[in-house]
């Protein structure tokens, strides 16, 4: 049988009525890392092709990508792959007229079930291209190969597709899964230092989420030495491929994000995205991963001083703390705790009219739905702009 489609019929013996039941659950969301491979001769995407002959490829990037990474791949594709550049770049091109522009072009090339859709970008490509794949004739087959750190420890891990709407993030999209994930980390090598270190700050989340022991400034620790650029391309890859294990571990057990379990992943996200709100409204320059870091240095305050994270007392936050002021500093000043926390509560993860937020209750002991008040979250921002 069929393992997403069930069919049964329900008796009703008062009502002699007889209904028949269909429960449609989602389509299989495969582990991700089952599905990531390091892939720097692209064996694996080629191997796909050659097994699947797909009727058509398309490779969908933005101009930084089809100039940077394009390069890399393209000498691995077949002959007749078409190419569609979005104009532009950045969060933008998530947007209706984009996923628009794809279908149309996909139409006009004759794309049908058989063929394959390519992503090559950071986040943003990944999560249009993803979006047009899984809606396309009600799902088309997609690969990625994600350009940035971010994209390759966390927005192409998941199966989380999405476009922004009326000015909000991610408000439309599905859960669809790729046939696999490229990494190829030659391709960070044109990434702009700024672009580079913010991306790990998910990574640092993940060792957060995970590890036994917290990240610090340790000036011997590999980490360190990655985030100055120092690290050999095997490092690069051993912490790419360590991040897609532990986000996967997290998505496999809860991958339509329907248990909670997955909330975990918000770690300094509440503050981040309130970051990335003020900053937007103000026309502050401040990225994803230089807001999240900031929210996580508020959250491992905040964690060693409330009331149901007693084993995160022990923790020595300072290091790790100090090792995210370093590489990935807001580039200015937060504005004041009331405004940010004004826009917490607007958060859509939160529950109950609360603002609920992921603490830690030690090294990789995450807990999350923690009801916070005003003033823990003032005092641990005190704190944390203080340092
Ligand atoms: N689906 C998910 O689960 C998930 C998770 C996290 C983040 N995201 C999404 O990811 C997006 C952010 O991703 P991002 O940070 O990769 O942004 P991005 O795609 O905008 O890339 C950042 C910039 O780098 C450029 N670029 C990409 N690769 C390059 C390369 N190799 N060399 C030089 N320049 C390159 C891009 O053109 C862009 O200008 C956000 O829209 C966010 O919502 C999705
Ligand atoms: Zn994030």
């Amino acid at each position: 049988m069929c393992p997403w489609f069930e069919s049964r019929w329900y008796h009703n013996p008062d009502k002699r009525t007889s209904v028949r039941l269909l429960h449609f659950g989602a389509a299989p969301m495969h582990d991700p890392s089952t599905l990531t491979y390091l892939d720097p001769t692209f064996d694996r995407l080629r191997q796909w092709v050659d097994d699947h002959r797909p009727t058509s490829i398309a490779v969908v990037m933005d101009s930084q990508t089809e100039r940077h990474c394009l390069p890399l791949l393209a000498p691995h594709l077949p002959p007749g792959t078409q190419f569609l550049r979005m104009a532009g770049h950045g969060e933008g091109i998530k947007s209706l007229e984009h996923a628009h522009a794809l279908w149309d072009s996909l139409e006009g090339m004759g794309m049908d079930r058989q063929g394959l859709i390519l992503a090559l970008g950071g986040g943003t490509v990944t999560d249009l291209a993803a979006f047009v794949a899984s809606t396309h004739l009600r799902g088309t087959p997609l690969w990625l190969v994600p350009t940035t750190v971010l994209s390759m420890v966390d927005a192409a891990i998941g199966g989380k597709t999405g476009i922004n709407f009326k000015g909000l993030k991610n408000r439309i999209g599905t859960f669809y899964s790729p046939e696999g994930i490229s990494l190829h980390p030659q391709m960070l090598d044109t990434l702009d230092g700024r672009e580079w270190r913010s991306g790990w700050t998910e990574h640092i989340k993940h060792l957060l989420l995970h590890d036994a022991e917290l990240p610090s400034t340790d000036a011997a620790s590999p980490l360190r030495r990655l985030l100055q650029g120092e690290a050999a391309q095997d490092e690069v890859a051993t912490a790419l491929l360590a991040s897609v294990r532990i986000k996967s571990a997290v998505v496999s057990e809860d991958p339509f994000e329907s248990t909670g379990r997955r909330r975990i992943l918000n770690l300094g996200h509440t503050v981040g995205h309130a970051l990335e709100s003020w900053a937007m409204e103000h026309g502050e320059d401040i990225n994803h991963g230089e807001a999240v870091a900031f929210g996580l240095r508020v959250c491992l305050a905040m964690s060693q001083a409330h009331p149901d994270c007693a084993s995160a007392r022990a923790m020595d936050c300072a290091s790790c703390s100090a090792l995210l002021q370093e590489f990935m500093p807001l580039p200015c000043a937060p504005p004041a705790a009331d405004v940010l926390w004004a826009l917490m509560g607007t958060d859509k993860k939160n529950a109950r009219g609360e603002v609920q937020v992921v603490l830690l209750d030690g090294p990789g002991q995450p807990k999350e739905g923690v009801a916070l008040t005003f003033g823990e979250f003032e005092r641990a921002l005190e704190q944390v702009v203080a340092d």
